[in-house]
């Protein structure tokens, strides 16, 4: 069996919690197996970063799984992932045009990076090794390692969405980018939406031809591309959900709220969130439906992301604002509608924070996947379980259809479905919790991982 090499821009320690989608999936499906998990440490160092080679990478062992990881530079860290990264790639693929900021100097120091992890990644492989890369800030990581002559398996999988032609098209380097995807031997997206987006990208920017159903030749080359859901490991969660620090969670909540009915948000502090319409959403529920004043609380998690970036910022004082507002407005002596905390939460925690809650608000504008979704599913008690309010516009509303799905910028259709996931009988929400569950464990991150991996050994080579 060849080795695994998975590349990502975030390296997590796997005994260490994460928040992010991309860290959680990737450090489940290292752990039985092991392998190498390679890329930034994380820390961004003042001087001028010295050397171009080996000597900038450090290796770790934990457990099974070794990790290598390079710091970078101030100057790299600003262009290739703030910059770039997060400024271009991260808002444009999330539909947000709006809130690119296109610069020249971002593009070079995005590939400049690349070129740098690629050369210090391929003296780590060996002839058989898999090369498994990931996420928006690594596109250009294949055609880098092949230009250095390496000639493994390599696969990409994208996290986040892929938006229609036209929007990519509005990078101003969207031909180099899109193109140097074809040094891989299979790229796997989030959702059949996500496909049909590149797939037409590629036959029409990139004058791909379609050889069959996900198999397009172009450049001299063949790539393969599929639809790969992420998923949960639902196993792992259900055990965490019976550690103490979960059951210790719940009881707390559970003494805390007694006479309240919860509702919970668990997100990284991003625009592509929806957390304001959200919050919007929830203050329209009260106002529509006053029975649930003094009795439902709303707690909003929200985890610090990519403070450096603008948007982040403006997104952080929008935030307090709403919260502030709404709690004053309809806040009693005994009663805050909104319980709105910014910081992480114990993985180990989260399962009994889940359960205690009646309805989850799942209301991203547009994700890849989201895996808190699925998250609360399976933290759910089957005898007695919550509800989801699901966007339509994440990855997961094409999976999860017993959910209730949502416009996410439809604050008074939020409204609605919320009050309908507060008041749904028993047998219904139970009936629907199975059907969920049942896929959730069908395409956990056991499947996702397998079937990414099969896929990438077929893969027609040419
Ligand atoms: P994204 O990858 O965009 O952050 P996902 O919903 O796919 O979104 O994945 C987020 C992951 O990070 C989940 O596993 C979730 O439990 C975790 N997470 C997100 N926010 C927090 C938080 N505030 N505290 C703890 N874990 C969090
Ligand atoms: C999403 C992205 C990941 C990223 C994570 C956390 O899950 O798809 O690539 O690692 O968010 O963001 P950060 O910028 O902190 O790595």
């Amino acid at each position: 069996m060849s080795r695994i090499v998975v590349v990502s821009n975030r390296v997590s320690d796997p005994h260490k919690p994460a928040a992010g989608g991309l860290a959680v999936a990737v450090k489940e499906s290292l752990r039985k197996t092991g392998g190498i998990w390679f890329g930034w440490s994380g820390r961004i160092t003042d001087e001028p970063a010295r050397g171009s080679g080996q000597e900038r990478v450090r290796v770790e062992t934990s457990g099974n799984i070794r990790l290598a990881t390079m710091d970078l530079s101030r100057r790299e860290y600003e262009m290739y992932y703030a910059g770039y990264s997060n400024n271009v790639l991260w808002p444009v693929f999330h539909y947000r045009l709006d809130l690119a900021q296109f610069d020249k100097r971002h593009a070079a120091g995005y590939r400049h990076v690349n070129q740098l992890l690629a050369q210090q990644l391929r003296p780590l492989l060996e002839p058989d090794d898999i090369v498994w890369v990931h996420d928006y800030h690594l596109i250009p990581l294949a055609a880098e390692l092949r230009a250095m002559g390496c000639e493994n398996r390599i696969g990409f999988f994208l996290h986040i969405p892929v938006p229609p032609p036209l929007i990519l098209a509005a990078i101003p380097e969207h031909e180099w980018l899109m193109r140097s995807l074809f040094s891989y031997d299979l790229v796997g997206v989030q959702s059949q939406a996500d496909l049909t987006h590149l797939e037409r990208y590629m036959a029409t920017e990139a004058k791909a031809e379609i050889v069959r159903d996900g198999v397009l030749r172009a450049f001299g080359r063949t790539l393969q591309i599929g639809a790969f859901p992420i998923g949960i490991d639902v196993n792992e969660f259900a055990s965490l959900a019976k550690g103490t620090e979960s059951m210790d969670m719940l009881e707390t909540m559970r003494e805390e709220y007694s006479r309240r009915q919860l509702l919970v948000g668990v997100d990284r502090l991003d625009y592509s969130k929806g957390l304001p319409q959200r919050l919007l959403g929830f203050r329209e529920l009260l106002e529509r439906y006053p029975e649930n004043r003094s009795r439902a609380t709303l707690i909003q998690i929200a985890a610090p992301s990519r403070e450096d970036v603008d948007a982040y910022g403006e997104l952080r004082q929008q935030m307090d604002s709403i919260c502030g507002a709404l709690n004053s407005d309809y806040g009693e002596l005994d009663w805050m509608p909104v319980r709105y905390i910014r910081r992480n939460v114990a993985r180990k925690r989260l399962p009994g924070l889940y359960r205690a809650c009646r309805v989850a608000l799942v209301t991203p504008l547009r994700d890849g996947m989201n895996l808190v979704a699925k998250e609360f599913l399976a933290a759910q008690d089957p005898a007695d379980p919550g509800v989801l309010v699901l966007s339509r516009f994440a990855g997961a509303a094409e999976q999860l259809t017993e959910a209730l799905h949502v416009n996410p910028y439809d604050t008074e259709g939020i409204a609605h479905a919320t009050q309908s996931a507060l008041t749904m009988p028993l047998e219904e929400r139970v009936k629907r919790h199975e059907a969920l569950m049942t896929r959730i464990r069908r395409y956990d991150v056991h499947w996702w991982r397998n079937a990414f991996l099969d896929a990438l050994e077929q893969a027609v080579v040419a």
